[in-house]
């Protein structure tokens, strides 16, 4: 089945940059807009259509940009307002979009109305954020526990209230009953999408409403309507309440009616749940994070399972999303594949060829690993030795491995970077450019054999039967993808086809009548023969 009139992110694929660790113009050990710029041409040369930066707002990095204090400008780390603009240019003309990264749930505690908001209980941003009074004990105003480990509450003791963090105190969240809020944040998009930016990420997308009387959030039972409850709760009252969608209903207006696209990190554990961002007539976020997925086992019952969750209960018209790394969780070929590139190989080879949108994280198309971070190195405020997240995120998050010396090709190679690199020798751009069987060139020609075969975009995603460990699924009518995920070879039926791509690259071109075996850890795209 093939569908028409699609829209670019659903033909693009998506890749997302960590800008600090990407590329080091000014020898700083910080990466910059000016050096992701003069990447660009290995990025055309991959194939990907939009890039998605975290957060290059101006911060004073307590959560490395997820704590902005000031929403229309740049980071004087990462450059200018001008840097941005000859970015999203410099992109376009090498025919990318440029995502950028919005944090709603709250600003840092540096922003100019939260300051406002603490000189006094009439201060006129003073009911942009959350603020409660003690209980008559003195105590806590309610039980609401903090991503950051302890209570979600401060007390501001010169307005004697406690105002609400569900990060860290330094990042208060905001008041998303105020509609005051709600149209600065409007203001915001539309000041970015003028400058060219091609859509939002947002940041905590299912927290931006609190409930209203602030009740207690229950403890886990027998039948949580939200697994998620990491801090000794079940997040019912300080997240995925249902006035959220309302926002994203006004979003997705606004975001039509210049094609940008919204992408939300709906950080929840329930396939449904993540579902319902897409709005029930499919009318709020464009893409909602699918936490499900990316947490489950890189195995074939696991991933087919919620694929299947995910296609039967997708509302009309939308389009779903996958990814297996980002910035705050373990990379893909270390969590799923245990660092083993043959897992490596079939996992791109199943992100990109799902029905559906793939974000692909800087590093993943050379099987970047997570790179292990001594103590007195770590940066993640989260993950500081003694927290509940030790050993924190930063393993995913450092530099790119652009060549096998000194500096990575990240920075000059007297600097030291602001995160450690990986083992260059072993995983890096360069030399697997020059290597046609390389990871690397495999998710580059997986990306072409994506754009040349629209079967691989827009056809239908139907499940085959398989043995055990095989995930094989058609997309289209002529398209059909073997991934045997599991440790023993495997016979497939596949019928008269030829391979197109081989996840080893040995078997590109092969013809098979039938059945086809496949080794442990292999993967094929098979072009069918009728
Ligand atoms: C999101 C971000 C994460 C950040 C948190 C608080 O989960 O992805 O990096 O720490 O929000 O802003």
């Amino acid at each position: 089945m093939e569908r028409s009139a699609a829209r670019w992110w659903q033909d693009a694929v998506i890749y997302q940059v960590y800008p600090r660790s990407f590329a080091d113009s000014n020898g700083d050990g910080h990466g910059d807009l000016p050096g992701l710029i003069e990447r660009l041409d290995h990025l055309r040369w991959l194939g990907v259509d939009a890039l998605w930066l975290t957060p290059v707002f101006p911060s004073p990095n307590r959560d490395w940009g997820y704590d902005v204090s000031d929403y229309l400008s740049i980071h004087e780390d990462f450059g200018t307002l001008e840097d941005s603009d000859r970015l999203v240019a410099e992109a376009s003309a090498r025919g990318m979009r440029v995502i950028y990264d919005l944090v709603p749930n709250h600003t840092s505690d540096r922003h100019p109305w939260f300051l406002d908001a603490c000189t006094g209980r009439d201060a006129s941003h003073r009911d942009w954020y959350v603020w409660a009074d003690p209980r008559p004990d003195g105590s806590l105003p309610n039980n609401w526990t903090s991503v950051a480990g302890g209570p979600a509450w401060t007390l501001h003791e010169p307005t004697g209230q406690y105002y609400l963090h569900n990060f860290l105190p330094s990042q208060p969240d905001l008041n998303w009953w105020n509609p005051d809020v709600g149209d600065a944040f409007e203001d915001i998009l539309t000041f970015w999408f003028e400058r060219g930016i091609a859509g939002f990420r947002i940041d905590v997308a299912h927290g931006l409403v609190k409930d209203r009387e602030l009740r207690d959030n229950p403890l886990p039972g027998e039948d949580d309507p939200e697994p998620f409850h990491r801090r000794g709760q079940v997040p019912v009252y300080n997240m995925n309440r249902p006035e959220t969608h309302e926002i994203f209903r006004r979003w997705r207006r606004l975001a039509d009616a210049s094609d940008r696209v919204l992408i939300g990190e709906t950080w929840v554990l329930q396939v449904g749940r993540m579902l319902s961002y897409y709005g029930t007539a499919g009318d709020e976020l464009h893409l909602p994070l699918n936490f499900p997925f990316v947490l489950a086992e890189l195995s074939s019952e696991a991933l087919a399972a919620i694929v299947d969750e995910v296609e039967r209960g997708l509302p009309e018209g939308s389009w779903p999303v996958w990814f297996g790394s980002n910035h705050d969780i373990s990379r893909f070929p270390t969590r799923w594949c245990r660092n083993d590139e043959d897992r490596v190989r079939c996992a791109l080879m199943m992100l990109l060829t799902l029905r559906g949108t793939p974000i692909l994280y800087y590093g993943d198309e050379i099987g970047q690993i997570d790179v292990p971070v001594p103590d007195d190195r770590i940066r993640d405020t989260m993950g500081m030795p003694g927290s509940i997240n030790y050993p924190g995120r930063d393993p995913s998050r450092t530099p790119m491995q652009w060549e096998p010396r000194l500096g990575a090709g990240f920075t000059a190679p007297e600097v030291e970077p602001w995160l450690p690199y990986g083992d260059v020798a072993r995983i890096n751009v360069a030399d697997q450019r020059r290597d046609a069987a390389s990871v690397l060139n495999l998710t580059r020609d997986l990306i072409a054999l994506r754009r040349a075969r629209t079967e691989l975009r827009r056809g239908g995603y139907e499940r085959l039967e398989a043995p055990a460990g095989v995930w094989l699924y058609r997309r289209g009518v002529d398209t059909v993808i073997a991934l045997n995920l599991s440790s023993r070879s495997a016979d497939v039926r596949v019928g008269d086809a030829r391979v197109l791509l081989s996840t080893r690259r040995d078997r590109d071109g092969e013809r098979c009548a039938r059945s086809l075996t496949l080794r442990a850890h292999e993967g094929v795209v098979l072009g069918c023969e009728r």
